[in-house]
């Protein structure tokens, strides 16, 4: 374990906001967490930071961030239809779905591209283009820092939900995930539910479509809009797409028939926040450094040196017209520190 003291998060959270931390452990093995627990590390206030794409650092973090770095992926069961795989917290997320794409693994195609590492996905239960990882999520293994030991969750006990999970409810800030297990199927099962997905495929001979080709449109569609953190500097969707009762929904749908709209069931339903947003007039607006994306008003970007403080006032306004304009509040996806 590498413990440093005053580190700069600026390297390791993709809005690139220069922030320093009180301290940084980086992780090679989950013991190393048994290690911290044994010396009173877990008192303080610990945050887990994977790749850091989906924090906003307000300010200099007075505690110990840590960095699990513990690599590896291993298959735990296999039969002619399936494929169970353990896979360690500090994997890429996305080199992970490229890895079952090679090997003719269906289930995280549709996933491609996130940024994030694998321990980060089940906090939030990352989605995009019909598909969620509690969708081929099996269990995963984290340390309590609370008792200094480690505890297996499986499905039910995550409490998965849009873009939510136990980790960021009752057990917010307490576990420390190190691996996640999931299963995923050797026989072809494309989603192409996701409208930009089936209008991508529309007119080809479905028998024709191969899992390569589906992770291939979706990193297609995913680069024509999302800006990539490596060159503009980002945290993805900013907000939450609201849920709101289906009554509502249905009489905005009258006055602006164009507008993107998902029934969840009889009484909820979900409207594109991005499309809100740009309805108020705010794609590829900027206050100083901090901008709306041109292609997506979803996507908050820092264009150079926007401080996290620059990032939120510029969402608040945003959180304010939409409010005005449509009587919706927009929820955070992003978690500001
Ligand atoms: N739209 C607009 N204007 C915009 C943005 C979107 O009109 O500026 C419209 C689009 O034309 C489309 C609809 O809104 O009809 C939905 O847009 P899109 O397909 O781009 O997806 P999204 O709902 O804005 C969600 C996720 C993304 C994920 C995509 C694809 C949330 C908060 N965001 O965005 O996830 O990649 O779907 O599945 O659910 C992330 O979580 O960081 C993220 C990028």
């Amino acid at each position: 374990m590498n413990l440093k003291s005053d580190f700069c998060l600026k390297p390791f959270n993709t809005f690139g906001i220069e922030v320093l931390a009180r301290q940084c452990a980086q992780i090679t093995d989950c013991n190393d967490l048994t290690e911290l627990y044994k010396k009173g590390s877990f008192k303080q206030d610990f945050l887990v930071i994977g790749e850091a794409s989906n924090i906003l650092f307000l300010s200099r973090f007075d505690g110990l961030a840590i960095m699990p770095l513990i690599r590896g992926k291993e298959i735990v069961e296999e039969t002619d239809h399936q494929v169970v795989l353990k896979i360690q917290s500090g994997e890429y997320w996305s080199s992970l779905v490229d890895y079952a794409v090679d090997n003719n693994w269906w289930g995280i195609e549709n996933l491609s591209m996130i940024p994030g590492k694998a321990g980060a996905a089940p906090i939030q239960n990352i989605g995009a283009y019909g598909a969620e990882l509690k969708d081929v999520f099996v269990s995963l293994e984290a340390f309590d820092t609370k008792t200094g030991e480690f505890k297996n969750f499986n499905k039910n006990d995550c409490k998965f939900g849009y873009r939510d999970s136990v980790f960021k409810s009752s057990y917010k800030s307490r576990f420390i995930v190190c691996s996640i297990t999931i299963k995923l199927s050797k026989i072809a099962k494309p989603n192409l539910s996701y409208r930009a997905l089936s209008e991508f495929f529309a007119g080809t001979d479905k028998s024709t479509i191969r899992l390569k080709m589906i992770r291939d449109a979706v990193n297609q569609i995913r680069s024509s809009k999302l800006p990539d953190p490596q060159i503009i500097k980002n945290g993805g969707s900013f907000f939450k797409n609201p849920i709101v009762k289906t009554s509502m929904a249905e009489n905005l749908k009258k006055k602006y028939p164009e507008m993107p709209l998902y029934k969840i069931d009889q009484k909820k339903s979900k409207i594109a926040a991005g499309w809100l947003i740009e309805q108020c007039g705010w794609k590829g607006k900027r206050i100083g450094d901090a901008a709306v994306h041109e292609k997506q008003a979803l996507v908050l970007v820092n264009l150079g040196k926007a401080k996290g403080s620059d990032i939120l006032h510029l969402s608040e306004k945003i959180a304010e017209s939409v409010f005005k304009t449509f009587n919706i509040k927009l929820e955070k996806e992003i978690q500001l520190v």
